[in-house]
């Protein structure tokens, strides 16, 4: 039954400007009656998609800054303070106060957030940068484990990996330390992160992947086709969309997006922003939006911060408001283009209300490891958990060092990272705490000559 409230209409896009795609498109669509929304999260509703920003902790004091970004915006990336050096500073020492900052007011006021970044080779913490081999694998996929479980059922999709790729003709992976640790850590990241979230859209994000031709574009889809093939856990892709005259807004950019998706992943443009000034730049923009309400499942769209002052590269003008938080001529075009309307996204994901209350629980835990018996191949550890403050229940990672195997556990229900050596361990039946309150599992690590102690950690919710 069709909706009354709901009108279809069959609506031709004209030739995409600015040396956008040619080819005009037919599509239907259905778009509520009343008419255009105001407000880019408004227009962008009108087909199931967001509409969202950066935000920067720092800047939600500033009245000007945090007004236009409740106004316009529902999806939410902070844009430094979930990164690796900001949530992990110090080895198995987690910070979320900044990131907590920028989620809190997101979920306060309605929005969606994106997490930003769970595994990258820039922004890493000191501590990292000079790791390498097994024990930076299993720091990464500890940290991915912790922050994706801290976050989990506030993220509505993860960059689970960011600019793995490089740049320029070879279509290779960049060398970093976390690729030296083996071709397979950016799929194991994938399947730690949903072992820790198993709600988030899982992303790839990367730059320099907009246009189709390029030998990075191709060698990201390569991976996504290999990865939606083997059942990695991968559920969008992410384009960062950073362009400025060196690196403009490719002609074929519809058809990347289209490509991408139909491998049977979301797309989101994660970071837009287009360097230059008046209907030029808004030529630019009105593009890109073009493109994604033409692709069912580019599901959104996100600009890298709100003001100009406010961008990482402020003297570029990339953005849609002023210094003074002026709407620009680009802000326009973005609105009409999403008032226009295209493909209606099939999988609209519903934004909360205000009133949303947060995940229950709160409490913390701790988790303390104890020898148990010894044998010549073998050894006991066990884990007890305390409750700090009442809780819900828990989840504890025990990670082992290679080449030692957990062959045994009791007390708990098992699962591990691809690796085999990072353990999540959650409660049979209810994990409900009392403050102070303390409950124990159990395993048995067969040493393969390395007797170091697991390292062990636990969450509460
Ligand atoms: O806050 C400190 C300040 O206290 C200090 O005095 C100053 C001195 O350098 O640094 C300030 O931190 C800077 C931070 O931005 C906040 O402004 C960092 O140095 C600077 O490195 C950091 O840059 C960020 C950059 O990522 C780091 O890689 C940009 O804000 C951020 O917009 C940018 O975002 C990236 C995405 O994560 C990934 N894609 C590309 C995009 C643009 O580069």
């Amino acid at each position: 039954m069709t909706n009354p409230d709901l009108r279809t209409r069959r609506r031709r896009l004209g030739a995409f400007v600015g040396g956008l795609a040619a080819t005009a498109l037919a599509v239907t669509m259905a778009l509520p009656a009343a008419a255009a929304g105001s407000t880019l999260q408004a227009a962008a509703g009108e087909s199931g998609r967001y509409f969202g920003t950066a935000i920067a902790a720092s800047r939600l004091s500033d009245s000007t800054y945090s007004t236009i970004a409740n106004r316009e915006f529902n999806m939410i990336t902070a844009e430094n303070e979930m990164k690796m050096d900001a949530t992990e500073p110090s080895q198995g020492q987690f910070s979320y106060t900044q990131g907590d900052r920028i989620v809190n007011w997101a979920r306060q006021n309605g929005k969606q957030v994106r997490g930003h970044a769970l595994a990258w080779h820039s922004q890493q913490p000191g501590w990292m940068q000079n790791m390498s081999g097994t024990a930076l694998r299993n720091a990464m996929l500890n940290h991915v484990t912790q922050v994706a479980t801290y976050y989990r059922g506030k993220i509505h999709s993860w960059d689970v990996v960011n600019e793995a790729f490089a740049d320029g003709s070879s279509g290779a992976r960049r060398d970093s330390n976390l690729q030296r640790t083996g071709n397979d850590w950016i799929e194991a990241a994938f399947r730690a992160a949903r072992a820790a979230d198993p709600n988030a859209k899982l992303c790839y994000n990367d730059y320099n992947t907009d246009n189709w031709s390029h030998a990075k574009t191709q060698a990201v889809y390569n991976m996504v086709r290999d990865f939606k093939s083997r059942g990695v856990p991968i559920d969008c892709v992410g384009f960062q969309a950073h362009f400025n005259s060196g690196n403009p807004v490719p002609s074929n950019y519809h058809t990347t997006l289209s490509n991408f998706a139909a491998l049977g992943v979301d797309v989101q443009i994660t970071e837009l922003d287009i360097e230059g000034s008046g209907s030029s730049q808004a030529q630019q923009y009105q593009g890109i939006v073009q493109a994604c309400l033409a692709v069912a499942r580019c599901t959104g769209i996100t600009v890298w911060g709100v003001r100009d002052t406010d961008s990482w590269r402020a003297s570029g003008t990339p953005l849609l408001f002023d210094g003074s938080g002026n709407k620009k001529a680009a802000y326009t075009s973005v609105l009409n283009a999403l008032n226009a309307g295209g493909t209606t996204n099939p999988n609209p994901t519903p934004t909360p209300g205000p009133t949303t209350p947060p995940p229950t629980g709160g409490g913390s835990c701790t988790a303390t490891y104890s020898e148990g018996e010894k044998w010549g191949d073998r050894f006991n550890g066990v884990v007890t958990i305390r409750a700090n403050s009442a809780i819900n229940s828990w989840r504890s990672t025990v990670t082992v060092r290679s080449p030692q195997k957990i062959i045994a556990t009791w007390s708990g229900t098992p699962s591990w990272d691809s690796s085999g050596n990072v353990m999540t361990m959650v409660p049979n039946g209810s994990g409900a705490l009392a403050a102070g309150q303390t409950v124990s599992f159990g395993f048995t690590v067969q040493h393969n000559g390395n007797w170091t102690w697991p390292s062990v950690t636990c969450s509460a919710s």
